[in-house]
């Protein structure tokens, strides 16, 4: 049977990272390994974080070799760090990538073994690690909600796989607007719509229950409602806040998986490194297109949740609306309409390889709203050309 639980203590408002100090001092931890990337570090969001240890005596090292996407021989570096600088804690400090990188790091660093790969789902021959350092999570967008997620996506650059790593949800999310304040707003739309996809994902997955769709619900009525606002409104701070937090939210819809949707974008950016929001955005109208009428009476609850007026409405006149209304979304934040957009670069020519990987790599179909074959994958991914 399905269940639910509510594993990460979530620490959230302004200025809340002045509390990460005392908080890891209480649980005992002595030294921290930052793990972060370059921009992060550019943007000086380690300051605070590093200022609020430094207040409690709480040693740091940092580690900021992650790129997006993150890759196996980063999350390597990292446990090697952690060994070199002998710290007994990671803080993952970033987008999903630093974060999803700093997971890796705490489960191989606390399992063993030459090579994070062993931990890959569907690629390692420890498919559930069991142990794991602890772990403190800061999200500096407002996007994939790996702040409370089970799971890590780290590419494998041999087969440009991105697989999972389970079993790492952190022990804390530190969830301070103040670190996301200054987010460049391409980073804002395409970590938004990111959020977006999980939230609806998680509505339309055949595994939803009350629980999951409770926070799937609120999640979407909040990005829809400040997602074009923290892009470009006036009132950015205050629409970055709720954005913060409905990231979150969405993340806690996605326990029982997402769907064809990042099947799909995985792919994308495993293979032409697109920034995986990005990837999203563009292929979310598609796969709820490609499937309008059976998901026309699911389509027709979260129509009304975007701001839709489907009082008296037909089911499949409100699933069409709600595609558009993704569309309308997607442009006006200004992401590509298309794959074949310079900026991605997908050819019709990459169309079989990429329904082969997505086939081959993804334990995220499980979830799918509705069986597709190669076919059906093949004909959603024309249609984002
Ligand atoms: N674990 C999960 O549950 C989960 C869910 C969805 C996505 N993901 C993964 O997360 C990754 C994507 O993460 P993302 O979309 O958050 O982007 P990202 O972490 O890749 O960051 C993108 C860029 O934004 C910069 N950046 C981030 N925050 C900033 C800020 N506040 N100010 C200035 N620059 C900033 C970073 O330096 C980086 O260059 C992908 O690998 C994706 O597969 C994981
Ligand atoms: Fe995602």
């Amino acid at each position: 049977m399905p269940s639910f639980a509510l594993s990460v203590e979530t620490v959230f408002g302004d200025g809340c990272i002045a509390e990460l100090g005392q908080r890891a001092k209480a649980k005992g931890y002595k030294h921290a390994l930052i793990v972060t990337d370059p921009g992060i570090k550019a943007a000086g969001i380690l300051d605070s974080i590093m200022a609020s240890l430094d207040e409690q005596g709480v040693a740091h090292s940092v580690y900021d070799n992650v790129t997006p996407n993150p890759t196996v021989p980063e999350v390597d570096g990292g446990v090697a760090a952690m060994k070199d600088s002998g710290a007994d804690f990671v803080i993952g400090v970033g987008g999903g990538s630093a974060i999803d990188a700093a997971k890796g790091v705490a489960i191989t660093a606390a399992m063993g073994g030459e090579t994070s790969k062993m931990y890959l789902f569907g690629a390692g021959t420890v498919p559930f690690p069991n142990q794991r350092k602890p772990l403190f999570a800061i999200p500096t967008t407002c996007g994939t909600g790996s702040e409370i997620s089970p799971a890590a996506v780290i590419t494998d650059p041999e087969t440009h796989y991105k697989h999972l790593m389970l079993n790492c949800t952190p022990d804390v999310a530190i969830l301070d607007p103040n670190l996301v304040a200054k987010m460049p707003a391409p980073i804002t739309a395409a970590t938004g719509m990111d959020a977006l996809t999980h939230a609806i994902e998680a509505y339309v997955n055949p595994g939803n229950t009350p629980f999951t769709r409770m926070f799937a619900t609120r999640a979407i009525q909040q990005i829809s409602a400040h997602l074009r606002q923290a892009v470009n409104g006036p009132d950015r701070p205050g629409a970055i806040r709720h954005m913060l937090y409905a990231a979150d939210i969405a993340g806690q819809s996605m326990s029982q998986g997402l769907g064809q949707v990042h099947g799909l974008s995985h792919v994308v950016s495993g293979r032409l490194g697109t920034a995986h929001g990005v990837a999203n955005a563009i292929l979310l109208s598609q796969v709820l297109e490609y499937h309008n009428e059976f998901l026309a009476d699911q389509l027709l609850e979260i129509a009304p949740l975007m701001g839709i007026n489907a009082h008296g409405m037909a089911a499949k006149q409100a699933a069409k609306e709600v595609v558009a209304q993704v569309r309308a979304l997607r442009d006006e934040i200004k992401i590509p309409s298309k794959l074949s957009d310079p900026s991605v670069g997908m050819k019709e020519s990459d169309v079989a390889q990429f329904v082969d990987d997505a086939q081959k790599s993804q334990g995220i179909f499980i979830a799918a709203p509705k069986a597709a074959t190669a076919e059906d994958l093949a004909a959603i991914y024309k249609s984002a050309l």
